[in-house]
Formats: C-alpha cells, sequence, structure tokens
C-alpha cells in the first residue's frame, strides 16, 4: 500500500527531479516505486535483484536479519511442529490453514492424483539408466504438459487448482521412480493407506518381493524436511517459475523450469553438496586443513551461508533437531561422517571468519545428514527438495497469474558489448 512518503531522485545535469511514492507492507521493508522511473529514459541496474522487489506477495515472508520465516503469517517453527506437510501445502494454497473436514477432503484430492498416466513410464525409459535423477525430474515434470488437455485454461481458476493438486500428489512418485529407475528397480505404486511422507518411503524403497516397513520418526522428519523446503519467497527458482509462468506458459512446463533451476549448487544442490564435501574431508583431522582452504577462498563450506539469513536460519534449528532425533534412532551419533558433520558445525560456528560474515548453517547442512542417515542416497536430496518446493512454486505461479496488474517479466540490461559496426565480407576478413 502506498504511504505519504515520497523518494526524490536529483540529476547532476539538469533534469527535473523525479519523485517516486514510498510502499509499505505489511511487514518487512518499504519499497520504493520505481515505475515512473523509466519516464527518464534511464533503467535500474541491480545484478542478482539484491535491491529489487520483483513483486507483491501474500505468501511467505523472510526476515533475514532476524531470522524468522512465515508461511501466511504463521511461524515456521509453529507449522513444523503443529501441522504435517499436506494441511501446510493447503494453507500456502488458500491462505488459511484447513478446518479437520477441508484438511480430510484435500488430502483425498492429493491421493486421488498420486498415480501417473503408464505412459509416462515410457517417458522414464528414454533416459540413460544413469541420469541424474534431477534430470529425469525436468524432463518427466515437463512431459506432464503433454497430459491433462482437460485443465489446462490458465484463466480458469478450478482448472488451476487441478493443475496444483496434480503436480503436488505426482512429485513423489515422479522423484520415487526417477531414484528406481536409476538402480534398475520395477517401477512402484503409491499406497493410499499411507500419509504423504510414508508413501514417498514406501515408493522409494519397497520391493515387489519386500514390503518397506515405514519407520515413524523418519517419516515425520521427512514430512518436516518438506514442510521446510516447502516454500522461500522470491527464490531464485520460485523466481525461474513467475518468469516462465508471466508469458503465459503452461504450469507443468513452468514447475520444469523451477526444477532446473533449483538443481544448482548454490541453490538446492546444496545438500548434495554438503555430503560430497563430508566424503572428500574424509576424518575429523583433515578438518583444520579444509577449513583453510575455505578462509583462502579455494572453495566455500557447503551448507553455510544464505543470500537473506544473516543470522541463524530457523529452518535449520528445527532441522538440527530432527536431526538429533533421527540419529538418535538409529543409534548413527558415533558414525564418522555425521560427527565429521557435527565437528564442522562446531568450529564454524565459533571461527571468527564465519562469525564476522554471518555465515551460519543453512537447513541443507542439516537436512542432507538426516536424508543421508535415513538411507536415501545424495543423488535425491535435491529432488526431494524440488518436491516439497512445488506447492511452492505452483502457490506463486497461481498468485501471479490471478493477480490483474500481471505482465510479462521483461528485465532490462546495461549493455557493454561492441557499438555498432559493420558487417565484412568473409573474402575480407
Ligand atoms: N563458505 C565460505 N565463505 C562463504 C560462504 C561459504 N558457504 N558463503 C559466503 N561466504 C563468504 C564469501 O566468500 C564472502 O566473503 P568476502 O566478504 O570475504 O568476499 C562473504 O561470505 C559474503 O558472501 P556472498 O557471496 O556475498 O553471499 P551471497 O549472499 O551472495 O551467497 C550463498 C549466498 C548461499 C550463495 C553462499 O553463502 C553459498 O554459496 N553457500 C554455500 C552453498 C549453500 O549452502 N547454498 C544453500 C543456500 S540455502 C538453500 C536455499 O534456500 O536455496
Amino acid at each position: 500500500m502506498e504511504t505519504n512518503k515520497k523518494v526524490a531522485l536529483t540529476f547532476n545535469e539538469g533534469r527535473d527531479t523525479i519523485e517516486m511514492p514510498v510502499l509499505a507492507g505489511t511487514l518487512g521493508p518499504e519499497v520504493v516505486d520505481i515505475r515512473t522511473f523509466g519516464k527518464t529514459g534511464m533503467f535500474t541496474f541491480d545484478p542478482g535483484f539484491l535491491a529489487t522487489a520483483s513483486c507483491e506477495s501474500k505468501i511467505t515472508f523472510i526476515d533475514g536479519d532476524l531470522g524468522q520465516l512465515y508461511y501466511r503469517g504463521y511461524p515456521i517453527e509453529q507449522l513444523a511442529e503443529r501441522c504435517d506437510y499436506l494441511e501446510v501445502c493447503y494453507l500456502l494454497m488458500n491462505g488459511e490453514l484447513p478446518t479437520p473436514a477441508q484438511k480430510a477432503d484435500f488430502d483425498k484430492k492429493i491421493l486421488r492424483h498420486n498415480m501417473l498416466n503408464d505412459q509416462m513410464f515410457t517417458v522414464f525409459k528414454g533416459f540413460r539408466r544413469d541420469a541424474h535423477p534431477m534430470a529425469v525430474m525436468v524432463g518427466v515434470v515437463g512431459a506432464l504438459s503433454a497430459f491433462y488437455h482437460d485443465s489446462l485454461d490458465i484463466t480458469d481458476p478450478h482448472h488451476r487448482e487441478v493443475s496444483a493438486h496434480r503436480l503436488i500428489a505426482k512429485l513423489p512418485t515422479i522423484a520415487a521412480q526417477a531414484y528406481r529407475y536409476n538402480k534398475g528397480l520395477p517401477f512402484s505404486y503409491p499406497k493410499n493407506g499411507l500419509t504423504y511422507a510414508e508413501n514417498f518411503l514406501h515408493m522409494m524403497f519397497s520391493t515387489p518381493c519386500e514390503e518397506y516397513v515405514v519407520n515413524p520418526v523418519l517419516a515425520r522428519a521427512l514430512d518436516r524436511i518438506f514442510t521446510l523446503h516447502a516454500d522461500h519467497e522470491q527464490n531464485a527458482s520460485t523466481s525461474t517459475v513467475r518468469l516462465a509462468g508471466s508469458s503465459g506458459a503452461n504450469p507443468f512446463a513452468c514447475i520444469a523450469a523451477g526444477i532446473a533451476c533449483l538443481w544448482g549448487p548454490s541453490h538446492g544442490g546444496a545438500n548434495e553438496a554438503v555430503l560430497k564435501m563430508l566424503d572428500e574431508i574424509g576424518s575429523v583431522d583433515n578438518v583444520a586443513e579444509f577449513m583453510q582452504g575455505v578462509k583462502d577462498k579455494r572453495y566455500k563450506l557447503m551448507g553455510f551461508g544464505h543470500r537473506v539469513y544473516k543470522n541463524m536460519d530457523p529452518r535449520a534449528a528445527i532441522m538440527k533437531q530432527t536431526c538429533d532425533e533421527v540419529l538418535g534412532e538409529l543409534g548413527l551419533q558415533d558414525d564418522p561422517k555425521f560427527k565429521l558433520a557435527m565437528a564442522l558445525e562446531k568450529i564454524a560456528l565459533e571461527d571468527p571468519y564465519f562469525i564476522e560474515r554471518k555465515l551460519y548453517p543453512n537447513v541443507d547442512f542439516y537436512s542432507g545428514i538426516v536424508l543421508s542417515a535415513i538411507g536415501i542416497p545424495v543423488s535425491m536430496f535435491t529432488p526431494i527438495f524440488a518436491l516439497a518446493r512445488t506447492v511452492g512454486w505452483i502457490s506463486h505461479w497461481n498468485e501471479m497469474i490471478s493477480d490483474p496488474q500481471q505482465k510479462i517479466g521483461r528485465p532490462r540490461q546495461l549493455y557493454t558489448g561492441s557499438p555498432r559496426r559493420d558487417v565484412q565480407q568473409l573474402s575480407d576478413r
């Protein structure tokens, strides 16, 4: 909403001063509305969007300095403690937590969509067996756009809702099959007597000859990982989904674009990178030498630092508690890899290099350890992040499409290439 404040911009070359309104949200810093700035014939320059709000949103709020994260106004700590993941999905999509009846209805809708069209299995089979599961996810989720022609009118709110339900329901099935295909295991099917997290574990690990007995502590830990990764306002992958969707593109194709962006090691690939780093360090004896390399900027300490949180990532605090529960349940506290992770965490939290730069462990530091303890292979960490984040992506996509002021996203640039020049004939070059 507009405040009575204005920001005046003066030029040192005799142009008129321009005034720009200051807008205030319900939480967070005020923003300068620069939409009239274009009248100057200039653009603003902000690579990496460090000082730019790309949209207005009512879904998620982060205060990076205070280390706070709210979904629709609810603190993440309370949601992780009191709700299951599907309640959180309902909240993100609809703006309010469900009543018991709404929750039962929502769970049923998600269950109804969790199977894949049988032809999808042919799509999986087009990939090499050794393909990274994220490559398979990008392809298979993109391929969903070739199905479901019955509900692809993005101007129809009901069609958008059905697409959202399909995505939330099918992503665990797709992720589990990407893993099974890589392992040469037969495809598996969801079981509707299980919860969302239990079902994922069942689809990952059951075989035709042996049922997977789900440990409730592990299912709860996974459900928490899903909740903590469900949304994170305008991060790189969500912004990618919004930008792709701003052209009116198919929702499944937009989510595939989000998955592609998430794959990078600075974003969703970090939890995988944490485990690779632990393997590289090898043992607690090598930590001091490794830390010196970090300080010499030869490499980064993966799972530390965040673009927005300059305080403890609130998701990391919850995940650390879950990490302790899971390692305790599985009797893994003395496992060398997990001991090494805890030694790294301790040193980094006490070392001036990290303290001065406000580098704290982020959610991926602990989620990688929890997933690894559950028995999930490292290559599946980012697919799990993707399946959990799908609800955030689709909620942002839906918010954008239903905004009457929505425009195609089209950033400008500061061009520093060659000035105009003429093409010489090939023989003259
Ligand atoms: N290890 C060592 N030094 C670091 C690290 C790190 N993980 N992260 C930042 N720094 C240093 C960086 O070198 C710089 O030092 P200096 O001031 O001396 O030049 C300073 O801290 C500020 O870093 P920055 O690059 O300006 O920070 P950023 O906001 O651009 O980067 C980040 C954020 C997440 C990309 C980065 O911290 C990083 O690469 N971390 C490791 C990867 C990781 O864990 N990513 C997961 C993020 S959480 C999941 C999600 O929400 O997607």
